[in-house]
């Protein structure tokens, strides 16, 4: 029988996945977050349980539902982001990172509500740890798949970033086309080449992904 048309093509393999988007306290009642709904991630996080695996979701805030039997971890900010999938890589075979994790945290976030006046209001920011990079670059990776939002030339810099971050597959996607929608359209780089699923709703996107994953993840733990 041809693995894919077996259903839980994914049984006993470890699945992370990161989704939505992090949010990063200025003061009491304020933060910057990203535009993400978190509906891809959560569709993959569903499809890899279909599949078999034992899922955990490492989810930004979201009101979305946790998928069927899948393990979720609630996290607010980056680095709690990157504390939660830190202790959850070394029983991981695959990682998937599909949150919008924001880019840059304030650096002296103020515990009391800032009074608004008249003035400019400067905040510094620092650049985040790339969670994805990170445990890319360690010495024994799992598996990782990687995103990339993208407002223009799409495969171009989804390819930088593949190579840039040493990921054996990249989803890349145009966030004009992603972003809240429920549908998708999406190109899987690897090193095979380019691969484009065209526009479908967001947990066929998932489903296929999967499945691709699944199979290059075979193809290089044989
Ligand atoms: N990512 C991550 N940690 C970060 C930033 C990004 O894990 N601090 C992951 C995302 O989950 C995604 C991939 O890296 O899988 C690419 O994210 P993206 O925002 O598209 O790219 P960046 O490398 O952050 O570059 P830029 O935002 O400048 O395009
Ligand atoms: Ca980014």
């Amino acid at each position: 029988v041809v693995a894919a048309f077996q259903p839980k093509f994914m049984k006993g393999t470890k699945v992370l996945l990161t989704a939505g988007p992090t949010f990063e306290r200025i003061d009491a009642v304020r933060g910057i977050t990203n535009s993400s709904s978190g509906k891809m991630g959560f569709s993959i996080a569903r499809a890899a349980a279909e599949a078999g695996a034992e899922v955990t979701l490492v989810a930004g805030p979201t009101p979305l539902v946790t998928p069927a039997g899948v393990r979720r971890i609630d996290v607010v900010s980056s680095k709690d982001m990157l504390a939660a999938v830190n202790a959850e890589v070394p029983k991981t075979d695959i990682f998937i990172s599909v949150a919008a994790v924001a880019d840059y945290y304030v650096l002296n976030p103020s515990e009391q509500k800032i009074k608004k006046d008249a003035h400019i209001l400067t905040l510094e920011l620092a650049p985040n740890p790339d969670i994805l990079a990170n445990v890319a670059g360690l010495a024994e990776p799992p598996f990782c798949v990687g995103f990339a939002a993208e407002s223009e030339n799409l495969l171009e810099y989804g390819e930088q970033k593949r190579r840039r971050k040493k990921l054996p597959l990249l989803v890349a996607n145009q966030v004009q086309t992603a972003m809240g929608a429920d549908d998708n359209e999406v190109y899987l780089l690897d090193d095979h080449g380019q691969h484009k699923l065209p526009r479908a709703a967001k947990l066929d996107i998932a489903r296929a992904i999967i499945q691709h994953t699944a199979k290059l993840y075979r193809e290089y733990h044989p």
